[in-house]
């Protein structure tokens, strides 16, 4: 298949009536699967509704039956098609962070997804990207699209559309190419269907910004306990992993440089990633630097970028520093360590 690239600057006023946004939209009414940015990361998108454009997603991604898709709408109208109901404290968090990186998880009405989309779950899970492309094209093609990050499964997804082609290439009718995207790690899932709301995903918007709108919420505890089940069935899956071992390192950072020295003894090619403030007090082959350690949300916007970055430059294995386990600091760290297989090395 030959992959279409549709080159779309953002800023555009009329977005709507672009012509390469008119033609993905026409792709995706064909149930063609179209990549598309958000302002969290690249998805790939395709009709909801339709079990053939579904399968798509899923082949292309080489991505696990059993993972549902977040469905993307661009009208809040949109929900009552497929969802059953709207619960109070869903009204509260769409009201505000609509457009914008969280997914909200409703209760499902029967027969008009994909059941693949939803690998079969009683609910569904919806966002309205805050992306004035993906707008643009939503609102086009005027369906309700389901779309996963557009990468191949278990590898970092993708901040650009670079990122999409390198993984999915000839598999995918087409990318809307609407530069960098933004936030860089993927949207916060938040299961609206119980009385205390519960975080199933850590992402862009944090528990402190939902907790000052709706109050109490809780935290999947999958997502610090190993052994619990997640509620979000992709939550499961080892993901974002680059192609080298990545341990992540507590301790100073004199001990992170012993351990790469130790590795370049065993004639490994060693990479370490860390921040534009520490990015001179290390010597290894390959040091990234991630970000500014003190405005995270800059490490999040670079994470994956970083990570893809490493199997160019193709090291044997990489130390990274870990970051605080607050605000946006919570997804960088969820992200880390799947992309890591939770390896961690104390001092
Ligand atoms: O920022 C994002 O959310 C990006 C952009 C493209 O919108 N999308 C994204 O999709 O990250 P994906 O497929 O890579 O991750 C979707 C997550 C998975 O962990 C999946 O298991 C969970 O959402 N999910 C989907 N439907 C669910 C449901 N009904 N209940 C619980 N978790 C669900
Ligand atoms: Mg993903």
């Amino acid at each position: 298949m030959n992959t279409k690239v549709w080159i779309v600057d953002k800023n555009v006023d009329n977005l709507e009536s672009n012509p390469q946004i008119v033609d993905a939209a026409n792709f995706l009414r064909e149930n063609e699967v179209v990549a598309l940015p958000t302002e969290t990361v690249y998805g790939l998108g395709g009709n909801a509704e339709s079990d053939e454009a579904v399968a798509e997603i899923f082949a292309a991604k080489g991505r696990p039956g059993d993972n549902p898709l977040i469905i993307h709408i661009a009208d809040k109208e949109q929900l009552s098609r497929f969802v059953s109901e709207v619960p109070r404290t869903a009204e509260v968090l769409m009201d505000a962070f609509w457009p914008g990186p969280l997914t909200i998880v409703f209760n499902k009405k029967e027969g008009v997804l994909s059941e693949k989309a939803t690998a079969g779950l009683s609910t569904v899970a919806v966002r309205m990207p805050d992306h004035p492309v993906a707008l643009a094209l939503l609102k086009s093609c005027g369906l309700p699209i389901a779309a996963p990050s557009a990468n191949s499964s278990g590898k970092p997804s993708p901040t650009s559309a670079e990122h999409v082609l390198d993984d999915l290439n000839g598999k995918i009718a087409g990318v809307l190419d609407g530069g960098p995207t933004g936030v860089g790690v993927e949207s916060t899932v938040v299961d609206c269907t119980e009385a205390v709301p519960v975080i199933l995903r850590p992402g862009g918007v944090t528990k402190e910004q939902l907790e000052a709108v709706i109050g109490e919420v809780r935290v999947d505890p999958a997502l610090t306990d190993e052994a619990s089940k997640p509620k979000s069935p992709g939550m499961k899956y080892k993901h974002y992993a680059p192609n080298a071992p990545l341990y992540l390192v507590s301790g100073t950072r004199d001990f992170l440089q012993r351990l790469v020295e130790e590795k370049e003894r065993e004639g490994l090619s060693v990479g370490v990633l860390t921040t534009e403030e520490y990015v001179n007090q290390f010597t290894a082959d390959v040091v990234l630097a991630c970000g500014h350690r003190a405005e995270l949300e800059t490490v999040a916007a670079a994470l994956y970028d970083t990570l893809r970055r490493f199997n160019q430059l193709k090291v044997d294995i990489i130390f990274s520093e870990m970051f605080p386990n607050e605000g946006v600091g919570h997804a960088i760290m969820n992200r880390l360590l799947k992309a890591a297989g939770n390896k961690i090395i104390g001092e």
